[in-house]
């Protein structure tokens, strides 16, 4: 089977969030099981190893009523063949979004990838689409490309990671940037509220629907956790389904982690209590062995329920425990940890930042990893902790009930 990988970020070149965990995990454990499975993504200004790439070909792709450069380069990972899509006006910035024309650069790259298939010595059988990034793919493959030769035997699988971000844009972009405004069946299908919505389209074209855990697969058709896509999601209940997420065992192996102080594994443990003292020295934490260490390394915003911490927190430190938390987010949130570290010197540390190394320290060294997620449509941190003998409390929702 031939499966193309379509994903915004894919480690190891370019990472905002856990779907580059799972774009760079997922398509080498299909290759190890003897699917031909390769990603596709986009060309970013500051994408690791660059240079290392090799020039495939180029083409033009219609935006609109324009037509667009695009490059094609590739490179080979670990047996997976990764292609790249580069248009310097569109993606040679520094981060993969949150610029004002996100609407056009994601139309863009969802419309380059059906374009691009042609011109690939490689016909999937599937085109795996995940997250409103591409979602608008399997939109453009039936609409648009129905025609060229091979494309109508391509099946298409979309799979939501995060419902959060839909991709909602002004109405005005079905004409004037993704051309369907003449195309009553996928107004009716990308339209609400007088809004195009990358992801309902997504939702209503694709032949086959993922959600990274069957509890969340079930949660999203529901009102709370459907986002105001609950409606599609019950209507295509029947290709929906919920398949759990796994981590890169061999990324994450705290046997051979060279970021840890020292190497330990289930049988041998011993090594984790010389990563929990380097933990306490490089944060800032009393050295004590006796203490629990409970760890958040997160983004902190609303949705990962970060005030179900912050409300209770005085009660968590009257214990005898010690707290670490890594992450950037909401100022609210930032501000109680830094509140809290002045208060509990030497118990209480807050690093409001971006830290791979610090990361891994904590998931090394700390015994408790909280994550009291309001929804998490899987979660990776979980995992992790797991892998590196910390236990995980979270809250019964998504991936991390199941
Ligand atoms: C998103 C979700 C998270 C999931 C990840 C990978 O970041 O919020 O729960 O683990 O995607 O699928």
């Amino acid at each position: 089977m031939k499966i193309l990988y379509a994903a915004s970020e894919a480690n190891p070149f370019a990472k905002s969030g856990g779907l580059a965990d799972v774009a760079g995990a997922l398509p080498k454990a299909l290759v190890k099981d003897g699917v031909d499975a390769r990603v596709i993504m986009p060309l970013y200004g500051d994408l690791k190893y660059r240079d290392k790439l090799e020039y495939v070909t180029n083409y033009s792709v219609p935006v609109g009523w324009r037509s667009q450069y695009c490059g094609l380069f590739k490179a080979d990972v670990d047996g997976v063949t990764y292609y790249f899509l580069d248009n310097e006006y569109y993606f040679g910035r520094e981060y993969p979004y949150g610029f004002f024309d996100d609407g056009e650069r994601i139309a863009f790259f969802a419309k380059a990838v059906c374009e691009c298939i042609q011109y690939l010595d490689f016909m999937p059988d599937v085109l795996h689409c995940n997250d409103w990034h591409t979602a608008l793919s399997p939109v453009f493959l039936r609409e648009m490309y129905h025609c060229v030769k091979g494309y109508d035997n391509i099946k298409t699988v979309f799979t939501v990671h995060n419902l959060k971000y839909q991709g909602m844009f002004d109405g005005f972009m079905l004409g004037d940037v993704l051309g369907l405004a003449d195309y009553p069946a996928a107004r009716d299908q990308l339209m609400q509220d007088g809004a195009v919505n990358f992801m309902r389209g997504a939702l209503n074209y694709s032949d086959r629907l993922t959600t990274v855990s069957p509890t969340y697969a079930q949660e999203v058709c529901t009102d709370f956790y459907g986002e105001g896509l609950d409606d599609v999601f019950n209507r295509r209940r029947s290709i929906l389904s919920g398949i759990l997420n796994g981590i890169d065992t061999e990324v994450y192996d705290p046997w051979r982690d060279k970021g840890l102080t020292k190497f330990f594994s289930a049988p041998q443990m011993a090594g984790k209590k010389n990563c929990k003292a380097a933990l306490q020295q490089m944060s800032g934490l009393r050295e004590n062995p006796d203490a629990p260490i409970i760890a958040c390394v997160s983004r902190l915003v609303g949705h990962k329920g970060f005030s179900l911490v912050t409300d209770v927190l005085h009660e968590i430190m009257s214990m005898d425990v010690q707290m670490v938390v890594l992450g950037t987010g909401d100022w609210n949130y930032e501000e109680s940890f830094r509140q809290a570290q002045n208060q509990y010197p030497g118990r209480f540390a807050a690093h409001m930042m971006y830290s791979p190394n610090l990361s891994t320290a904590i998931y090394g060294g700390a015994d408790l990893f909280l994550m009291p997620s309001i929804s998490e449509p899987c979660g990776l941190s979980q995992m992790i902790a797991m892998r590196y003998g910390t236990v995980p409390i979270v809250r019964e929702t998504g991936g991390l009930k199941d």
